[in-house]
């Protein structure tokens, strides 16, 4: 029993293959929605985002990118255990159809204070590259157009810009991708984060 059938599953990854990257509306229960979202709310009146640092020797570099993050911990956030699950299950299925070898994954929570970006980027770095797929949720509860920090995808031919709406999934290929986070207005919230070639702990160690 999972929590999307197959068809809905090869969908999504048929897309992602093809055009390198995929937007999924409505990806969350309403439960698991809503667990996310008061988990949220609580680690930010407990102050537990820190600045986000860039590339492994994690220096501040705050003209490159403006967000703060939370990075969670399975064994510790058991709040959030179907959200794992879903994505144990994401990972499975993209191993089985997409002939991916994933065995990890790294979140953190992110909120982008008003007057932050992300400049354009690429989620592989040079020093560590096994972030395979980029999978960002945003937790948005009345983004409109002219709020900013939308997520602009650059393609071979052409950009699109994705409204960072609440509940919506975005999937790309962390390697293939640039993309840059457009200047917020307002503080911007998302779950993010990236499906791993390597154990997180072995792409640290190598890295
Ligand atoms: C990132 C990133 C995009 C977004 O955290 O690496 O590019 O839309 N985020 O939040
Ligand atoms: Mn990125």
């Amino acid at each position: 029993m999972g929590f999307y059938t197959e068809e809905q599953w090869l969908q999504w990854i048929d897309a992602l293959a093809e055009q390198d990257y995929v937007v999924i509306d409505s990806f969350f229960s309403e439960d698991m929605l809503s667990e996310i979202l008061d988990f949220f709310v609580q680690k930010r009146a407990e102050d537990d985002f820190e600045k986000a640092s860039i590339g492994v020797q994690a220096q501040v570099i705050s003209e490159i990118r403006g967000d703060y993050t939370f990075w969670l911990d399975r064994q510790r956030d058991t709040a959030l255990k179907p959200f794992f699950e879903l994505i144990t299950e994401s990972i499975e299925k993209l191993n089985r159809y997409c002939y991916l070898s994933l065995s990890d994954y790294e979140f953190h929570l992110a909120y982008y204070p008003p007057k932050t970006y992300y400049k354009k980027h690429l989620d592989q770095f040079r020093e560590r590259s096994n972030r395979m797929i980029s999978f960002i949720i945003y937790l948005n509860e009345d983004w409109t157009p002219g709020d900013g920090g939308e997520l602009k995808i650059y393609k071979k031919d052409g950009e699109d810009i994705v409204a960072p709406l609440l509940n919506r999934a975005v999937l790309f290929k962390s390697a293939d991708v640039p993309h840059e986070v457009l200047l917020t207005h307002k503080g911007r919230a998302s779950l993010t984060g990236w499906l791993l070639y390597q154990p997180q702990v072995l792409g640290g160690i190598l890295a």
